[in-house]
């Protein structure tokens, strides 16, 4: 049985990894922080399958053990302090989990398992401010905390290839979403917020910069770029993403109509959740790793946001049930 050990595992994309990984016959095992709260509801639903540890991104000895005890063939290190807002808040600590966390697993993998296949999910947040479309070629431009953080996580995935011939490659996604998306990303703050209203359990939302362009996937279909990545012949880098970009205000006047609702009406500009640096156009060009590994997603935009609405719908009738002790 092959061995696979996932970091982030609680998070978005790491649990649809840890799916995919589970049905081509690999033992999964991840790697988790102790938190005050559960924070194991993405990956409820394979708890009995897959194999959990304690450990952190912070701390070099609890990944060492976790690469010790077991001995992976792929390692993917798909842990991060994600919210780029937030890293304007806590830099130090984004660039010390982003950028050490990478050379700590890095480093452990090197010491005690260098065969063992690496990824680092890197991050289209990394073209910053340069003019898309963005590809494999375009040259860094980083605009914020979280940015500068996955650059050096990046080079130092390649430097740790070319330096010790370690299987190591970058995956550089851009925006993945799905109904198991973080609630402060601006996608599923709008899809909860919509579906909220039509239930009369929320009458503003709060947003920032409705003018940026993003390229929206569904996460499932990042993931499964990463599994093709990882599971490639040869290490490389590869832009995964859709090659179509939207903004804010387009995503928000697709979700409001489906309810049939108008979204100027509920949305409120609060300057809170701008950016110091802002990144205002994201768009991939995808023709690497379609032509390379054979990547096509299954997802639309469409299918993406109808998934995203119906699943906060149930969420907002259950709420609405209990609220109104039904
Ligand atoms: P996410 O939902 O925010 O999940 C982040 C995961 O990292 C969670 O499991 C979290 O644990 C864990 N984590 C955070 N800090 C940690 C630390 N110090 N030590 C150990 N674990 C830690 O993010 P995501 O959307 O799944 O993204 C996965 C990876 O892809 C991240 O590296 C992100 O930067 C990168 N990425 C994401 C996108 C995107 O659009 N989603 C695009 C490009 C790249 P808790 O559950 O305990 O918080
Ligand atoms: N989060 C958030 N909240 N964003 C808002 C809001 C708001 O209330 N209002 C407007 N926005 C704008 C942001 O200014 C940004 O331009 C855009 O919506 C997308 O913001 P996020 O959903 O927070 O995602 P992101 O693009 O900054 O970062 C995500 O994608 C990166 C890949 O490009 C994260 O998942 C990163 O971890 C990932 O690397």
């Amino acid at each position: 049985m092959n061995k696979v050990c996932i970091t982030g595992i609680t998070g978005q994309t790491g649990s649809y990894l840890a799916e995919i990984f589970l049905q081509n016959g690999y033992d999964v095992y991840g790697l988790i922080r102790r938190t005050s709260n559960f924070n194991t509801q993405r990956i409820e639903h394979i708890f009995d399958d897959i194999n959990l540890s304690y450990g952190d991104l912070s701390s070099f000895s609890s990944i060492q053990k976790f690469i010790q005890e077991t001995q992976p063939d792929i390692f993917i290190n798909a842990a991060a302090q994600s919210h780029v807002r937030v890293s304007f808040d806590v830099p130090e600590y984004t660039m010390d989990t982003i950028a050490m966390g990478n050379i700590r697993c890095l480093e452990a993998l090197r010491i005690n398992s260098p065969q063992t296949r690496y990824l680092h999910a890197a991050t289209s947040e990394m073209f910053g401010s340069a003019p898309p479309p963005q590809n494999e070629n375009t040259p860094f431009h980083p605009r914020s905390p979280y940015a500068c953080a996955k650059v050096c996580a990046y080079y130092s995935t390649i430097n740790y290839r070319e330096a010790y011939k370690m299987h190591a490659s970058n995956s550089i996604s851009f925006n993945h979403e799905s109904p198991r998306r973080g609630h402060t990303f601006v996608t599923k703050k709008i899809t909860k917020a919509a579906a909220r209203i039509k239930y009369g359990l929320q009458d503003k939302l709060r947003l920032g910069n409705l003018d940026a362009k993003r390229d929206w996937s569904h996460a499932k279909d990042i993931a499964h770029a990463m599994y093709l990545i990882v599971t490639a012949d040869k290490p490389d880098d590869y832009v995964i993403g859709s090659g179509k970009a939207h903004s804010i205000k387009e995503f928000l006047e697709i979700v409001f109509k489906k309810l049939d609702l108008n979204w100027e009406d509920y949305v409120v500009f609060d300057e809170k959740y701008l950016r110091p640096t802002e990144v205002d156009v994201l768009c991939s060009d995808n023709t690497k790793i379609k032509e390379k590994l054979f990547w096509e997603p299954e997802y639309s935009f469409e299918q993406l946001i109808d998934e995203m609405i119906d699943h906060d719908l149930k969420e907002a009738r259950n709420e609405k049930l209990i609220r109104d002790n039904v």
